[in-house]
Order: structure tokens, then C-alpha cells, then sequence
């Protein structure tokens, strides 16, 4: 690529020639304002807050969408800039629910930023936001307040990113909202609730459905035993919600801090991760075995599964019957501890703290009741665990740290890597290696299905036989693979897919990171290092030598995929059509 040499401020920048105003200006390190703009995903040029003057223009620019030239000169903070910006966003502002004391994204929100910054201190314009719009509370997993919406799009952008694009603008003018088709409600379209729109938007329009009430009244509940599974992505990123660098582990100060809000018992999700590998594994050694339904894809994201219901029917068949790591967990806590422990299963609250929005329409679904009540009762994400605990009043970074407590505190690093895209892929490739070669697998750590390529691939002999595998994230890529499948064109044993781009440390429902830093940071990349840290540092890295996963066996299950082992730990999936 070329370059271009113009003048941001009177300072020469040379620059590929396919960046925009608004990129020079960065790599220069100026600032520039902007609002809709959400890095390769969403450029539209309609808030217009990133507005430029350009010499010899009639008029000011939008810096997102203009591309550089040679010799151009550009103005980021002239009066007629300054003003330019001002009156775009107290035109977004007046017609904004401005409820910011009672709103989910107080203190983390773009749009509030953007109002301190550009000194807002009254409103010039009063807007026709009235009647209150409506508020969609049908999902199980997210509402959207579109009294809070400023029309961004990035919502959007991140839908049709996955492939989904069940959202869209509708209607003009002081009537246009972000809304399905027909306006429906959330839960009676095909959203398969990833909450990758929730990431994406710089206001409190988008929320979780809150956990938090019900959890608490179940810890203040004296006939309660409250259990709470942390899963691998969580602790990742929790320090970030506490002003820790992005990708610092804080595994202990996690468990202590679970401990200090009360919950009775705190295990670790990376457990049940080793016993999803065993019984996933054991399905897999299975069917390669016989070579029957083949391509085994993994199932322990929910949207993605709900993904492959809804768009892909036809591999339903394919995905694993073992049920994800959170949901095993509930089923042996509310059979295997309940009765090991003489506490009545109704008496159990399970809780899991999960990046993921599409938990907690998981916890819900009907098929995870084999224990006889919901195998999980509540799912927190990352953010509303970092709520709990700055409402308790606990100093987060200060803490000391804990261990997980017993039977299910240990996990290998195999487990811990499940939060990373082809962690899962990793995990059972240790184990599958070993129990078909019967000896150890020299290289534990996998490379080509490492890093963040939308489609990875690999291929192993294990006793003779080739295996492929694929590893897929976000289910953009996870529609193209399927097609070429479909279309003969690609041939795998075993898949690994996740819904969202880089995984579950990606998640819909860990912390917002603003669009400004993940323009200047994977954040991906940074929160897969902890997780690998961890695994590096581990004692144990397979999960087939996790002493709390053969105990289980021993005491509980038999072996892998037994009879009880099915009951139990794994599912069913249903063919949807799309709505
Ligand atoms: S979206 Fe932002 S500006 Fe609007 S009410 Fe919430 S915190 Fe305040
Ligand atoms: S949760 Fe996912 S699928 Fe549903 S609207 Fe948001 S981005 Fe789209
Ligand atoms: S819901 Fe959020 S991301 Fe979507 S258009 Fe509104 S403000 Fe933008
Ligand atoms: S128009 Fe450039 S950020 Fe919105």
C-alpha cells in the first residue's frame, strides 16, 4: 500500500493511502471525538461528533469516513469544530432518556463522557421523545431500553457481524428506533442472545437481564445453600471492572471475594471443564470410532447452538450430546454433592458468574433439569459480579487470595483454556491423544489452532488415523465453514465453535471495553494471555489426570458416557426454523 503525507494541525503524518482522517489522526496520536464509529464494524458518518474542518472545503467533514489525501490540511479544534460538535450531541442529548443515576452503563458510558468532555452543562434543544418508548424485557437473557438508544447503529453492526441481523433501523425521522422486524419482541425472533450488541453499544440501552436481586435474596435466604461456579473467561477479565490492566489473572482475589459475599461454597467451572472433555472426548473416541456422524461439533456455547437450531438444522445431529461445563456442574451439585453432603437438592441454589448473556437462557432451557429442578438457578455475568461486589463495599484489588473449595476445586489447565477460541479443541486433543495412543503427548500446547484466524485448522495422526479438526469463532465464520461442509468442499472429524469473535473472554457479558480502546487493543488477544498463563503454570494440564474428575467417576458416574453419565451430563437439541 502507497503512502500519503498530509497536515493534521499543522503536523505532518504520513499514512497508508486507505486511512481515514480519523485513523491519521490517531496513529499522530490527536484525538478525535466519535460516537457511532466502532473500529472495522460500524462506519457509518452519523453522529457526526468526529466532525473536521479541511482547507479549501465548503464543509466540515466526518473524520470516520473521509479518506486522507495527499497534501490535505486538517483542523480537529477550531471554534467552527468546536461549535459543530457541540450542537450535534446536545441534539442526540435531547432527545435521550438522561436518567443517568439509574442507569446500568453510570460511569461507564460513551454518550456521559462525551458530555463532560464537550463541557454540556444545559441543554439547547428539547426533543419528541414522549411518550417513553418501550422497554423489551421478553428475552431471557437482555432488554433493550430505546428511550437510551442514540441511533448509533453499532448494535446493528455487531448483529449482522454475527451473521444474525435480526436488528435494524426502523421508521423515520423522531419515529426511527432499533428494533426487529415487525417489531416483535426479542424472544420471539431468532436472536441467539450472544449479547455482542450489548459489547458494541456506548449507552445503557442495552443491559443483561439483572441476577443479582434473586441471587442475593437466595444468600440472605438461611435455608439456602448457595453454590456459585465461576467459569474460565471470568477471571480473565473481572480485574478490568477495578481499573487492573486487561489481561491480569485474578483467580484468588476472585474466589475471596465470592467467599466475603456469602456464597457457601465456591467451585470452579475449569472442573466441570475437565468432565465435559472426558465425557466429549469419550463421544468422540466413540463416533470416530464407527465414523458416524462426523464432523463432532462442540456444543458448550449457547448461542452457538442456538445458532445451529435455528440456521444451521441440519448439524443438530452433529453437536455433542454432552451438555456445556456450567450445566454439567449443576447437574452433579444438585445429584452427586446433594447426596454426598445430605442436603436436599431443593434446598441447593446453584449460581454461575459466565462471560456470556446466552447463559442465562441456557440455565433455562427445559432440557437442563435432569437433576429434577434447573441444574442452575441464576448465571451472573463478569459485570454484574463486579456490581456485587463493589456494592458490598469490598476492595477488589487490596484482597488476598483464596482457594476454590473442596470436591471441586482442583482443575488442570486443560479446563482453564476453555475460555479462549480452540481452548476446548486443545483440551480434548490432550485427552483423546492419550487414551487412543496410550502414551503421553509430547507438545501439549497446539499453535495452529491457537490465535485469532477466523477458521484454524489442524490435522494429527492418533493410532494411525488422520484426524482434522477445525476450530471456528464467532458465528460469521462459523456459517462459512458449515456452507463449505454443505458444499463438499471441506472435510473435518471435529469442530470446535464458538459464537463469539475470539470466544468466551470475548463474551457478551464481560466488561465494556469503550470503542476508542478497542480500536487501540485486541482485547481478545490480551484477556487469552491470562488464560494461557494460567494453563502454563498449571500442575496438571490434561483433564483426564484431574484427581476431582476420577474421583467422581469412581464414586458416581462409572466411567464416561455411562448410563448415569447420560442422565446426568448430557442433552438434547431441537431444529428451529428462523423468525
Ligand atoms: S445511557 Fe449514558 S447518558 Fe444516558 S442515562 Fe445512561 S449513563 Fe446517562
Ligand atoms: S444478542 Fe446477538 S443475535 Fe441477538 S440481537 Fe444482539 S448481537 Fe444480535
Ligand atoms: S442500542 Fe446502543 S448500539 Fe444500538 S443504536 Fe442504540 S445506542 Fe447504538
Ligand atoms: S460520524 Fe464519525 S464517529 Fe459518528
Amino acid at each position: 500500500m502507497e503512502n500519503v503525507t498530509l497536515k493534521i494541525n499543522n503536523i505532518e503524518v504520513t499514512v497508508p493511502a486507505d486511512y481515514t482522517i480519523l485513523q491519521a489522526a490517531r496513529s499522530a496520536n490527536i484525538d478525535i471525538p466519535t460516537l457511532c464509529y466502532l473500529e472495522g464494524m460500524n462506519k457509518l458518518g452519523s453522529c457526526r461528533l468526529c466532525v473536521v474542518e479541511i482547507k479549501g472545503a465548503r464543509a466540515l467533514q466526518a473524520a470516520c469516513v473521509y479518506p486522507v489525501s495527499e497534501g490535505i490540511e486538517v483542523f480537529t479544534n477550531t471554534p467552527a469544530v468546536r461549535r459543530a460538535r457541540k450542537a450535534n450531541l446536545e441534539l442526540i442529548l435531547s432527545n435521550h432518556d438522561r436518567s443517568c443515576l439509574t442507569c446500568s452503563r453510570n460511569r461507564n458510558c460513551e454518550l456521559q463522557a462525551l458530555s463532560e468532555e464537550f463541557g454540556i452543562e444545559e441543554l439547547a434543544f428539547s426533543g419528541e421523545n414522549d411518550p417513553k418508548l418501550a422497554i423489551d424485557d421478553s428475552s431471557t437473557s437482555y432488554i433493550r431500553d430505546n428511550n437510551k438508544c442514540v441511533l448509533c447503529r453499532r448494535c446493528v453492526a455487531a448483529c449482522d457481524n454475527q451473521v444474525v441481523s435480526v436488528i435494524s433501523c426502523i421508521n423515520r425521522g423522531f419515529d426511527t428506533t432499533v428494533n426487529t422486524a415487525f417489531e416483535k419482541p426479542v424472544s420471539e425472533v431468532s436472536c441467539i442472545f450472544c449479547g455482542q450488541c450489548i459489547n458494541a453499544c456506548p449507552t445503557g440501552a442495552l443491559t443483561e437481564k439483572p441476577h443479582i436481586p434473586k441471587v442475593l435474596e437466595a444468600i440472605d435466604n438461611p435455608q439456602k445453600h448457595v453454590v456459585v461456579q465461576t467459569a474460565p473467561a471470568v477471571r480473565a477479565a473481572l480485574g478490568e471492572e477495578f481499573g487492573l490492566p486487561m489481561g491480569t489473572p485474578v483467580t484468588g482475589k476472585m474466589v475471596t471475594a465470592l467467599k466475603l459475599l456469602g456464597f457457601d461454597k465456591v467451585f470452579d467451572t475449569d472442573t466441570a471443564a475437565d468432565l465435559t472433555i472426558m465425557e466429549e472426548g469419550t463421544e468422540f473416541i466413540e463416533r470416530f470410532t464407527k465414523q458416524e456422524n462426523l464432523p463432532l461439533i462442540t456444543s458448550c456455547s449457547p448461542g452457538w447452538v442456538k445458532f445451529c437450531e435455528h440456521y444451521f438444522p441440519e448439524f443438530t445431529d452433529n453437536l455433542s450430546s454432552a451438555k456445556s461445563p456450567m450445566e454439567m456442574f449443576g447437574a452433579v451439585i444438585k445429584s452427586y454433592y446433594a447426596e454426598k453432603n445430605n442436603i436436599d437438592k431443593k434446598d441447593i441454589y446453584s449460581v454461575a458468574v459466565m462471560p456470556c448473556t446466552s447463559k442465562k437462557y441456557e440455565a433455562q432451557r427445559e432440557e437442563m433439569s435432569s437433576s429434577g429442578t434447573f441444574d442452575i438457578d441464576a448465571s451472573l455475568t463478569t459485570r454484574e459480579l463486579a456490581k456485587m461486589i463493589k456494592q458490598a463495599g469490598i476492595n477488589f484489588v487490596d484482597l488476598p487470595d483464596s482457594e476454590f473449595d473442596d470436591p471441586f476445586g482442583t482443575a488442570t489447565g486443560a479446563g482453564v483454556i476453555f475460555g479462549a477460541t480452540g481452548g476446548v479443541m486443545e483440551a480434548a486433543l490432550r485427552t483423546v491423544y492419550e487414551v487412543l495412543e496410550g502414551k503421553s503427548l509430547e507438545n501439549l500446547e497446539l499453535a495452529p489452532i491457537r490465535g485469532m484466524d477466523g477458521i484454524k485448522e489442524a490435522s494429527l495422526e492418533i493410532s494411525g488415523k488422520e484426524v482434522k479438526v477445525a476450530v471456528v469463532h464467532g458465528t460469521k465464520n462459523a456459517k462459512e465453514l458449515l456452507n463449505k461442509i454443505k458444499a463438499g468442499e471441506a472435510k473435518y472429524d471435529f469442530i470446535e465453535i464458538m459464537a463469539c469473535p475470539g470466544g468466551c473472554v470475548n463474551g457478551g457479558g464481560q466488561p465494556i471495553v469503550s470503542a476508542k480502546k478497542r480500536a487501540l487493543v485486541d482485547v481478545r488477544v490480551e484477556r487469552a494471555k491470562a488464560l494461557y498463563s494460567e494453563d502454563r503454570n498449571s500442575a496438571l494440564r490434561k483433564s483426564h489426570e484431574n484427581p476431582a474428575i476420577k474421583k467422581l467417576y469412581e464414586e458416581y458416574f462409572e466411567k464416561p458416557c455411562s448410563h448415569k453419565a447420560h442422565e446426568l451430563l448430557h442433552t438434547h437439541y431441537t431444529k428451529r426454523s428462523k423468525y
